[in-house]
């Protein structure tokens, strides 16, 4: 079993990623660390703790960071994109639990001590909470295997920003965090537009969802229709892209991905705040920023139905 922590602001298709990960058989899901992003902290934990309780998902919740530790392009929330409560404006029962006492943060640093092996982090909101586990604890990344972020744009299939030419959401929520933690000695792994544009998700394969993956595949459909609503506004395609769950492909099937490896950094300020620029280490640049970063793993390709398939024969054998 491969020890996994989620790291989400949960958000539609974050909803979708945690319905994978817990369907998934290989996955043991230690803990679900929330933050602002796609809506308040406020409401991304309680929409953690609405879809654990509903599907019996047996992972503690605990919420994190309310806002960025530097500057972030734009304020308030998206929900024109996510619905006021972050899930697509669905009807929501109250949940019946409660946060954990611990911090997010904190539980990273905690979680992965008492692991006993080295766990994965999935991270699909902006990258605040493990940046400050980091500050509380310069070892972490000796704890941890992977952080397989969602996350960035580089170019690649001339995919660019969502939030700004340049800059994709969950790295513009928070730049400075983001910058730190591809500039620390975690493995990170990102799987950015320039891969989640590629998977596209359409009428047939959300009625798919609804035909075989029981209650999980409703609540993903009709969740998503706000999404698709969102995306066909200014695209005039009935589809939207897979984005939070391709992380979690990638920790199940990394072979579905064209990768390379370089360093990243990330702009904290200006107008091309939140760009992910990734560098060329054959190359000896003027510039001091890109000496000694640890290269990042990057997705450039995808293979796009495979990721699909993969997403849905996972949820239907949980069915
Ligand atoms: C990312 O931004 C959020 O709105 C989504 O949940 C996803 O993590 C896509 O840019
Ligand atoms: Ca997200």
């Amino acid at each position: 079993m491969i020890p996994v922590i989620f790291d989400n602001d949960i958000g539609i298709d974050d909803a979708m990623a945690l319905l994978l990960l817990d369907a998934s058989s290989v996955v043991n899901l230690l803990g679900i660390t929330t933050r602002f992003g796609n809506a308040s902290i406020e409401t991304t934990t309680r929409n953690a703790l609405i879809v654990r309780d509903l599907f019996n998902i047996q992972a503690p919740v605990f919420k994190g960071a309310g806002e960025p530790i530097g500057l972030r392009l734009g304020e308030g929330f998206p929900v024109h994109v996510h619905g006021k409560n972050g899930l697509g404006d669905i009807p929501l029962p109250a949940p019946h639990s409660q946060p954990e006492a611990e911090p997010a943060a904190q539980a990273l640093v905690d979680l992965t001590r008492v692991a006993g092996q080295k766990v994965t982090v999935i991270a699909v909101g902006g990258l605040t909470n493990i940046a400050e586990a980091l500050r509380l604890d310069p070892d972490l990344p000796e704890r941890i295997d992977q952080v397989i972020v969602m996350g960035g744009a580089f170019g690649y299939h001339q995919h660019r920003g969502n939030v700004s030419p340049v800059a994709e959401a969950n790295i513009a929520s928070d730049p400075l965090a983001a910058d730190r933690v591809f500039s620390s000695k975690l493995k990170s792994v990102i799987v950015g537009l320039d891969v989640t544009h590629e998977i596209r998700m359409d009428e047939a394969y959300f009625s798919a969802l609804r035909e075989y993956c029981g209650s999980r595949g409703e609540f993903i459909a009709d969740s998503h229709r706000y999404y698709v609503d969102f995306h066909r506004s200014f695209s005039g395609e009935t589809v939207c892209p897979l984005h939070d769950s391709a992380a979690v492909a990638f920790l199940l099937a990394p072979e579905l991905f064209t990768t390379i490896e370089q360093p990243v950094r990330v702009v904290t300020e200006g107008i091309a705040i939140g760009q992910t620029i990734h560098g060329n280490d054959t190359r000896e640049y003027v510039s001091s920023a890109w000496n000694g970063v640890r290269r990042s793993t990057i997705c450039t390709d995808v293979d796009g139905q495979g990721v699909l398939d993969l997403c849905l024969t996972i949820l239907r054998q949980r069915s």
